[in-house]
């Protein structure tokens, strides 16, 4: 399902896995994800990308742009750790909140506002330099453990997208289709149910029968079933690949499902 509908998608951070990259250039990917991931947390796709692509852009075509960001592109790791806030913040005005309120891309654990987000990607980047050598880390343990701004999810994100680890993502999109795909009648928010949707993530990960696909396909796949499938109201229940094992949908609950306002 997903490798046909996302390369109608077209999305710059997203490459296919590509399992000859040396070090460095596995390490660039996991910056590039990160980028991407921050900047999706509370904001839509369309309106990322041009702010993704000019983050990222080595080379500016328009001069105009680049005056205009007082020459400020973070092409790797390198150059972001050497801004200032300022700068930062500069490339990141208008990425706030964008989103309609009844549609929130973002559980409401890792909440975060405006700002916020990209200053939290400069004491990340810093804190890479200065004691990894610039190498974001390859798992998601240590890159949650160690680079400041990176929680679970990003980790997870990052880890499984740009180092091939089994490692589990759940953002609001991933809650909300593995809330109704296992019937969960309580809220996602307390230690219990979020243990159980993270197992439940970690097992789409690790070993979903007959599972071939990359772990960071498979955990995008999971997003954008969410996103674009299994929405918050209205779901294309018709066009969900995993409607015959989805309990909400047996039982004809899955508007009611999770239990939570706005998820
Ligand atoms: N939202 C959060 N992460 C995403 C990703 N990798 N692709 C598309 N949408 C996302």
């Amino acid at each position: 399902w997903y490798a046909t509908v996302h390369e109608s998608r077209n999305m710059p951070w997203r490459k296919p896995y590509n399992p000859h990259l040396g070090p460095e250039e596995r390490a660039q990917r996991a910056y590039e994800v990160w980028v991407s991931e921050v900047m999706l947390q509370q904001t839509q796709v369309a309106t990322v990308i041009p702010y993704y692509n000019r983050w990222i852009d080595k080379y500016s075509v328009f001069c105009i742009q680049v005056y205009a960001h007082h020459f400020s592109r973070f092409p790797t790791i390198h150059e972001l750790a050497d801004a200032s806030i300022d700068e930062v913040n500069a490339l990141w005005k208008g990425l706030g909140m964008t989103l309609p309120s009844s549609q929130p891309s973002v559980h409401p654990a890792v909440s975060t506002g405006y700002y916020t987000r990209a200053s939290r990607l400069l004491a990340g980047a810093k804190k890479a330099v200065s004691e990894f050598n610039g190498k974001l880390p390859d798992n998601a343990k240590d890159l949650q453990t160690h680079i400041p701004g990176i929680g679970r999810y990003s980790a997870g994100a990052i880890s499984s997208i740009a180092y091939g680890e089994h490692a589990p993502v759940l953002d609001g999109n991933v809650t909300r289709l593995l809330s109704r795909l296992l019937a969960l009648h309580a809220p996602p928010k307390g230690k219990l149910v979020l243990d159980i949707l993270w197992n439940a993530a970690t097992t789409m990960v690790e070993d979903v029968p007959g599972n071939v696909q990359h772990p960071g396909d498979v955990n995008q796949a999971l997003i954008e079933l969410g996103s674009t499938v299994c929405k918050v109201r209205d779901p294309n229940c018709d066009g969900c690949p995993v409607q015959p094992w989805c309990k909400a949908k047996t039982g004809a609950i899955e508007t009611q499902l999770p239990d939570i306002e706005d998820l």
